[in-house]
């Protein structure tokens, strides 16, 4: 199917049912499978009205070039986004567009070059070290509840970098959690006692706490994040003020820990399903360290993350509103439409994934390279201007982890069992993925 953006030409109206809110709730129930129903009965756009909006989700490869490339400005993040998630992630970069967007990612872009991933690197092993021991002691073990707890006091160690006492780093976590959630609130007003209410009153919290701590990180400087973000220079020479310090701290809090989380979990889902790639994993990482370039050359862990990406993509649509009409797949999508783009659900497409369902790392080896099949046939971390600024940092995290978790432990689950994915926001298991971890 060719792509057009000139809205001059033939257009076809885009269909979809009359009510969509039965239809969003097969769609996580069964994504792929309601999905591909609706793109064989409607076509290749799909217009949902849900939650008083109108969607248009648009399938396909081209689409998601077209739409994330965005070569004619003709889609814009900000409004998207901000419908979910603004007030909590004020002026976060995601929800920027355009010169405010280029400026600050030029600033953020000196907090992860390569120098960066290194310090970070060597601030967070050592919480790794002592987080994942610990694990020995847990009853019951559920994978996701682990991996959520390390990622969010590694990200206080290697975001954020204050000294704080238990009591206090409580005290944040939850203000944290509690921002993330609100976002998927169904009540989208300041209405006491709902996740909505509670995400302004944590939002408050967080901009507290990191201004309170700003003239000190800029003054003491630091390997975190933090402080990374207070000496940002770009190339022009242009800094953040404290005020955008303060936003695009809360917004990389957010932006980095369900995704890595989720994608850990979903590594140690399929390595406990298909323990024989567990024990090819287990082989590399025995015979590498713990250093930096030891870790970042482990190839086949790079490859089980991608493929554990592909098979549940941590951010499984992505939203953008369109500047004026323009056409998508050959359809015609109003002025101001909401547009979305699905990593999860095309990441299943058998054009591209040959037995989309089946787990097998060697789609991202030589020769098959199943992921250059299409400019957008792997876009999990996003695409265009806004892909994912902390790629490389989620790849150092998760390699850093399963490298102590490879060499420490072997985990498995019964024979058959299948995670029950939510899928009412970003992806996680229902059952928090209990397993036997037995150590080594
Ligand atoms: C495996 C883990 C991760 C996944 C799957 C992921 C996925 C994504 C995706 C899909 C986008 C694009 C959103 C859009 O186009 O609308 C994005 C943007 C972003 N991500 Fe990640 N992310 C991950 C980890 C991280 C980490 C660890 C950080 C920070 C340390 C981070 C920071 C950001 C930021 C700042 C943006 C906005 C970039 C921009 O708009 O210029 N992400 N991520």
């Amino acid at each position: 199917m060719t792509t057009t953006s000139d809205p001059t030409t033939a257009l076809k109206t885009v269909g979809g049912p009359r009510v969509g809110l039965p239809h969003l709730l097969k769609m996580r129930r069964d994504p792929i499978g309601h999905n591909d129903l609706m793109r064989a009965k409607y076509g290749e756009v799909l217009k949902l009205n849900v939650f008083g909006t109108t969607l248009y989700a648009c399938y396909g490869m081209d689409a998601a070039e077209q739409i994330l490339i965005n070569r004619d400005r003709a889609f814009v993040n900000g409004p998207a986004w901000s419908h979910f998630i603004g007030p909590f992630f004020h002026r976060g970069l995601m929800l920027l567009d355009n010169e405010e967007h280029l400026h600050d990612r030029r600033i953020m872009q000196a907090a992860f070059t390569n120098d960066a991933m290194r310090r970070y690197h060597a601030v967070m092993v050592p919480h790794i070290r002592s987080g994942l021991e610990a694990w020995a002691d847990v009853e019951n073990p559920r994978m996701y509840e682990l991996f959520k707890d390390l990622t969010l006091d590694l990200a206080l160690e290697t975001f954020v970098g204050v000294e704080l006492d238990r009591a206090e780093k409580d005290r944040i976590n939850k203000a944290f959690i509690a921002a993330v959630r609100a976002g998927t609130s169904i009540v989208r007003a300041n209405v006491p006692g709902t996740p909505w209410a509670k995400g302004l009153a944590a939002r408050k919290v967080l901009e507290d706490f990191f201004f309170k701590n700003l003239p000190a990180k800029r003054r003491d400087g630091g390997d975190d994040l933090f402080a990374q973000l207070c000496t940002a220079t770009s190339e022009d020479g242009e800094v953040f003020s404290d005020a955008d310090i303060v936003n695009q701290m809360i917004f990389l809090l957010m932006a980095a820990h369900d995704t890595t989380t989720i994608t850990m979990s979903s590594m140690a889902y399929h390595l406990a399903r298909f323990p024989e790639w567990q024990e090819k994993a287990r082989q590399e990482a025995l015979a590498a360290t713990d250093s930096y370039d030891s870790i970042t050359a482990c190839e086949l862990q790079d490859r089980i993350m991608k493929e554990s990406l592909r098979l549940c993509s941590p951010v499984p649509s992505l939203p953008r509103v369109a500047t004026r009409e323009v056409a998508v797949n050959g359809y015609r999508i109003p002025e101001g439409a909401f547009v979305t783009v699905s990593p999860f659900y095309s990441h299943f497409d058998p054009e591209y994934w040959p037995n989309p369902t089946h787990f097998d790392p060697d789609r991202f080896a030589e020769p098959r390279r199943e992921d250059h099949g299409h400019r957008m046939a792997f876009h999990g971390f996003g695409g265009g201007v806004h892909k994912c600024i902390g790629m490389f940092f989620a790849g150092v995290q998760v390699r850093a982890i399963f490298h102590e978790l490879l060499t420490t432990y072997r985990w498995s689950v019964p024979a058959g069992y299948e995670w029950p994915l939510d899928l009412v926001a970003l992806p996680f298991p229902r059952d928090r993925l209990p397993v036997t971890l037995e150590k080594l």
